[in-house]
């Protein structure tokens, strides 16, 4: 999985799909979502920070993290003087950051993970009291999204009411799901929702 997101990470931005994708989403954070500018805000599976430097102009900081170094190289080349973002490599189900956070989005890296139950308890572990998690990914899809194969895709998109069981399971309240953009393609449209949710005090 790493191996193919090393491989394509120079060419991952361009074209307008993925960053239509990351432009509704943040659009439907932000929309749902108060961002202040004392948060310090995780962007899991950033990648090569679409969704992250949409968000960093309107908080303290965000960290981006991921598992493929060239990605992240991506994301570190857009760092500049009057915005940056934080990239770290590490597998937060494995080996936890040493920082809570206010809040965390993500942006269409969930199928990519093979134990979601694992990975909404390494979220919760990882907020701060009253944390929040805006996560976005492909509603419940026929394995026909990855028009490329599906090599590192563990999930076919999410059905909802399971979902919002292991979101529930793991520590959150208030699970909320929305909306975010259709992707269209020649034969099929894709729905991404975003899904919210509080950490449970
Ligand atoms: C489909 S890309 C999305 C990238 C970015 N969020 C975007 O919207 O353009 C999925 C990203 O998740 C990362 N990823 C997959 N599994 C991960 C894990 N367990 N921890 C951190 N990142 C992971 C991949 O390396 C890849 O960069």
């Amino acid at each position: 999985m790493t191996e193919r997101f090393n491989q394509v990470a120079h060419a991952w931005d361009n074209g307008d799909i993925r960053q239509n994708i990351a432009q509704n989403i943040f659009q439907t954070i932000t929309s749902r979502i108060a961002l202040f500018n004392h948060m310090t805000i995780m962007d899991f599976g950033a990648g090569t920070g679409l969704l992250s430097f949409k968000i960093a102009p309107m908080v303290k900081n965000v960290v981006a993290v991921d598992l493929s170094t060239k990605m992240l190289e991506q994301l570190e080349n857009k760092n500049s003087i009057n915005l940056s973002v934080k990239a770290i490599c590490q597998n937060i189900c494995k080996e936890a950051l040493d920082q809570q956070f206010h809040g965390i989005v993500s942006s269409m890296a969930m199928h990519h993970v093979e134990n979601t139950e694992e990975l909404f308890k390494a979220f919760h572990a990882h907020l701060k009291r009253d944390g929040f998690i805006a996560i976005a990914d492909l509603e419940a899809e026929d394995g026909t999204f990855h028009a490329h194969g599906n090599d590192g895709v563990y999930h076919f998109g999410f059905k909802r009411d399971a979902l919002r069981q292991t979101i529930e399971n793991a520590g959150f309240e208030h699970v909320r799901f929305h909306h975010a953009y259709t992707v269209e393609k020649e034969r099929q449209n894709y729905p991404i929702f975003l899904v919210t949710a509080t950490k449970k005090s």
